[in-house]
């Protein structure tokens, strides 16, 4: 008898009480570690799915851990028969947006202008010289988002992008949303978050093809949560009424002039030129980050004349409407659903999502998966395909219940059973949804607007991006809007950090272009749950009556 060991999907027969780091390296799978094993570096975490109860008890290295997370180097199976799934989480193969599309600042549409500057074999940032040598400029720009991380290595003097990458953030350790981040943070000193993550930064930097200390400047954008946690800052006041991150209240009590943040390389514990300034753009409020700051830089809305919105799809919905004149922007709190959280058969983009569903006219369901492999989940995204072919051949109303009765609906086999949708799945994405009509028709009603007066409607994000728009129109994620107005333009938000890490003028429009936000909070609007009751129900968004 053996334990039956599946690591990322790879399976081989656990006999003896060597460590999961150990089988994992057997089928090798490169697991993230700094300490070799000494259950010092934190870095080697699994996400145990099934068979916990087959595994040695947490010991001390593994304090800071909860729910399904342990350190592979510190956990052995103990069980003489059953199963264990785990995989680590830097799983390979998740979709992750690392590209924009579409926006008017693409293709380098102005001045290369970056606060790193060479003269000689003098390397200046804003003048002021940090080292000598002829080598190479270069800067990384990063989009800290809650799940997933890109970074851009860019050489500073031609402007090109050198490489890219991403990954999962590894903070997942403390919760999947930003709250529970904020709760983990807060019960856990010792920046336990922070420098979980600064350890696959440094192996993501260092898997660059060029010597990280010639690196000089790195522009990080992300959620207010995300970007203070890698700043060191407190984030508790994000997550308490009226949340406000601890530089928004430093900035309204007169101790500092902008909500952005500045450290040294070396503060940063990342392996870049120890006086490389890491520079955190600033952020609207406690819910509307630097993410969305640096996609308003990389919309252009400083100089654009038509009206324009941009919509973030996600657990934290992000809008932003206006052009050059006036600008209003609100963060919906949709929940996970739409990252396949809170759902029977939810799983992120990884190979073996479930990520298209069509009904044909016999009724048979027809699907797409992500990899060319069986599938085991279905990713947040087709559930909008699926409501609307459920929508569109009456096996379920406006109101997300099913027709004939039933409580599940079959999709396809999967590989280890049915994948289904639930009627309590659909009430998942209806909430989601609901949250973030109301904040549209919050945030339009506020402008005096209604949808027809948008120019361009930008879907943001990688969620967005992979978004089948008729289907979001028909159930009524997004307004019903001419499809040439809607542009699904992928991650604005690391567009908008290689912007600003290339042009100081641009970073300084940046910090001007914050302060100017009008800030819509849904919570105080009088309509808003009007507004959610609404939008939970499943038919396409109408445009309400508005005081132009
Ligand atoms: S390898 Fe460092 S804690 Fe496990």
């Amino acid at each position: 008898m053996a334990v039956t060991l599946t690591i990322n999907g790879q399976s081989i027969q656990a006999t003896d009480s060597r460590s999961l780091f150990d089988y994992a390296e057997g089928l090798g799978i490169d697991v993230p570690t700094s300490c070799r094993k000494q259950g010092k570096c934190k870095e080697c975490m699994v996400e145990v799915v099934e068979g916990m109860s087959a595994l040695s008890e947490m010991n001390e290295a593994e304090q800071h851990l909860k729910g399904k997370f342990r350190l592979s180097c510190q956990t052995s199976v103990i069980a003489a028969d059953g199963n264990v799934r785990c995989h680590t989480m830097r799983r390979g193969h998740m979709r992750i947006e690392r590209q924009a599309f579409g926006l008017p600042l693409s293709n380098r549409a102005f001045k290369l202008e970056p606060a790193v500057t060479r003269d000689g074999d003098r390397i200046l940032i804003d003048g002021v010289e940090i080292e000598r040598t002829t080598g190479p400029i270069l800067g990384i720009a990063m989009d800290l988002g809650t799940t997933t991380v890109v970074l851009r290595l860019v050489d500073l003097e031609s402007g090109e992008m050198i490489a890219d990458t991403s990954f999962e953030n590894p903070q997942r350790l403390g919760g999947s949303e930003v709250m529970s981040r904020i709760a983990y943070d807060t019960a856990h000193p010792g920046r336990l978050l922070m420098r979980t993550l600064a350890g696959y930064l440094r192996h993501a930097i260092e898997s660059f093809p060029v010597d990280p200390k010639s690196i000089y400047e790195m522009v990080v954008v992300g959620n207010s949560t995300m970007r203070d946690l890698f700043f060191r800052q407190s984030v508790y006041s994000i997550g308490q009424n009226p949340y406000q991150s601890i530089t928004e209240i430093e900035k309204s009590e007169g101790k500092r002039t902008t909500t952005s943040l500045v450290q040294t390389g070396q503060q940063s514990l990342l392996p870049i030129h120890p006086k490389a300034r890491v520079y955190g753009a600033p952020i609207v409020s406690g819910h509307v980050g630097a993410d969305a700051a640096a996609c308003m830089l990389a919309v252009d809305l400083a100089h654009e004349e038509r009206l324009i919105a941009v919509m973030d799809i996600g657990t934290n919905t992000e809008l932003i409407v206006g052009n050059k004149h006036r600008i209003l922007a609100a963060s919906c709190p949709a929940g996970p659903a739409f990252e396949g959280g809170a759902i029977a058969c939810g799983m992120p983009a990884l190979d073996g999502a479930i990520e298209a569903v069509a009904i044909s006219g016999d009724g048979t369901f027809h699907v797409g998966v992500i990899g060319d492999v069986p599938p085991v989940g279905i990713c947040g995204s087709v559930l909008v395909d699926a409501l609307s072919e459920l929508l569109r051949t009456d096996r379920m109303n406006d109101m997300g219940r099913f027709t004939d009765g039933v409580q599940r609906i079959t999709l396809c086999s999967g590989k280890d059973g049915d994948m289904f949708l639930l009627e309590s799945d659909v009430n998942e994405l209806a909430q989601a949804k609901g949250a973030n009509v109301a904040g549209l028709h919050a945030v339009f009603s506020s402008y005096g607007i209604d949808f027809d007066d948008i120019e361009v409607f930008y879907l943001a994000g990688g969620f967005g991006r992979h978004l089948n728009v008729e289907a979001s129109k028909r159930i009524g994620l997004v307004p019903s809007l001419d499809s040439t107005k809607i542009v699904q333009a992928g991650n604005t938000a690391i567009e908008g950090a290689t912007i600003a890490l290339l042009s100081k003028s641009k970073r300084q429009e940046l910090e001007e272009l914050v302060k100017r936000v009008e800030h819509c909070r849904l919570e105080t609007h009088p309509s808003f749950f009007e507004f959610f009751v609404e939008g939970c129900q499943f038919k396409p968004v109408e445009p309400i009556p508005c005081a132009k």
